[in-house]
């Protein structure tokens, strides 16, 4: 396992190397065969909730190793980990050495009992495991004089809170997996050779959508299953019924390669368009209405009674074009609006990484922070935090105060 993440770029540090060398990650899964605890690329699942949704996890290797690199850790550097597991702090204590000091938080009280069994079986002594809300930060009396040189946040967040910059050191590093209207991304990419080109350090987005899924042109609308779609979601209003007129399609011209990534697509669409949205269909519900490829959330557009969505279409010789389809009165308008910004990103920002991501304080009111104290781009404000995206392209200009894009739903 080190050796195979080490050839994949994901620990360059010695410290790092040495650390996933040393700790035994099987001695914090032992629910799982060796072979899984040492798959590079599998986390293991430690705690699922009466639906058997997964809470808790130990986290793929790759990912540890990635987000222990981005919080450049020294020896003797005292970091604070949100999320437990064991082996992920253990390494963090194995990276600091003997005289370095780890907290470990975690809500769930059964998380806290099983990382302090594994980590008093087979630890190093020098991991704290606490239980509390790591909104919060570590209980006060657990923070070091000056704040931790490092914290890192090992579920999605939502937003950066103010406890994190509080118990940080001047100058130490916060690593977060961001939401950003809805997107995380939970797989590596081919390497992080080709991740650290990104330049989007604090981001994991979904996994790459394919291009391979389902296309149904012109399909009608079978009324009787479609009449409840959207039924009681907020937003939706006459949506239902501008599902059963006439499907507007607006090609846009862009193609993408069998195979070939285009992840920055929705996040360009997520944070450009105003009243984007994600239109996600349940399977068992899907009457192939909405083309949206493999079941997966699609970028979308809502305004009244009316939808745009984007899917894909075949192109004539290989992969796929992509395709804005449309329902309702402003479908058509919808439809052009979602197929130019297609066009844009095609233009100004395929192929160039992600935007430059700046992150300021949300202040109480918008009139308290003026639009010139923010740089040019677009602005994503959350409950503590705007982050300002700059996309390259000669269109971008100030886009004040979007919040996070809801995901609309087809009605179970
Ligand atoms: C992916 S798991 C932890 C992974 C572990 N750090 C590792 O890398 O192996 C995420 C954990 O975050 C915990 N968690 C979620 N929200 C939390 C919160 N607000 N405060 C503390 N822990 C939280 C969950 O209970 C879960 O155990």
């Amino acid at each position: 396992m080190a050796d195979a993440l080490i050839a994949g770029g994901w620990a360059p540090s010695a410290h790092v190397r040495a650390a996933l060398r040393s700790v035994p990650r099987h001695r914090y899964t032992p629910e799982q065969k060796l072979a899984t605890a040492y798959a590079d690329d599998l986390a293991v699942v430690t705690r699922r909730d009466g639906t058997g949704r997964a809470t808790s996890s130990v986290s793929a290797p790759w990912l540890q190793a990635d987000m222990i690199e981005k919080l450049r850790l020294h020896p003797g550097a005292t970091a604070l980990e949100v999320g437990s597991g064991g082996y992920n702090a253990e390494l963090i204590a194995h990276t600091v050495g003997v005289t370095g000091h780890v907290v470990t938080v975690d809500i769930d009280p059964y998380v806290v009992h099983r990382t302090r069994r594994l980590t008093a079986e087979a630890g190093s002594g020098r991991v704290l495991v606490v239980r509390g809300d790591g909104a919060l930060g570590a209980p006060a009396r657990h923070v070091p004089r000056g704040g931790f040189d490092a914290i890192v946040i090992t579920h999605n967040a939502w937003d950066i809170a103010p406890a994190w910059h509080e118990q940080l050191t001047e100058g130490g590093h916060l690593v977060v997996p961001l939401e950003i209207h809805g997107y995380t991304r939970r797989r590596p990419p081919t390497s992080r050779r080709r991740a650290a080109r990104t330049g989007l350090d604090l981001l994991r987005l979904r996994p790459r959508p394919r291009v391979d899924g389902p296309h149904h042109p012109g399909r009608r609308p079978r009324r009787r299953r479609v009449a409840a779609a959207f039924r009681g979601r907020p937003g939706t209003r006459g949506l239902d019924e501008a599902l059963l007129g006439v499907r507007h399609e607006a090609p846009t011209g862009v193609r993408v390669a069998r195979g070939e990534s285009f992840e920055t697509l929705q996040l360009y669409l997520a944070t450009r368009l105003p009243g984007f949205c994600r239109l996600a269909l349940e399977s068992e519900r899907d009457t192939g209405i909405a083309a949206v490829p493999g079941g997966a959330a699609s970028a979308a557009l809502l305004g009244t009674a009316s939808l745009a969505y984007l899917t894909h279409t075949p192109a004539a010789v290989d992969g796929a074009e992509f395709v804005a389809h449309a329902f309702g009165p402003l479908g058509p308008e919808l439809a052009e609006q979602l197929a130019d910004a297609v066009r844009a990103w095609d233009r100004h920002a395929r192929g160039r990484g992600y935007p430059r991501l700046t992150i300021h304080p949300a202040t109480a009111s918008d009139d308290d922070l003026p639009v010139g104290d923010l740089p040019v781009g677009d602005v994503l404000t959350k409950r503590s935090t705007r982050l300002v995206f700059q996309w390259p392209g000669p269109d971008v200009t100030h886009r004040p105060f979007e919040t996070d894009a809801p995901t609309i739903r087809t009605a179970s």
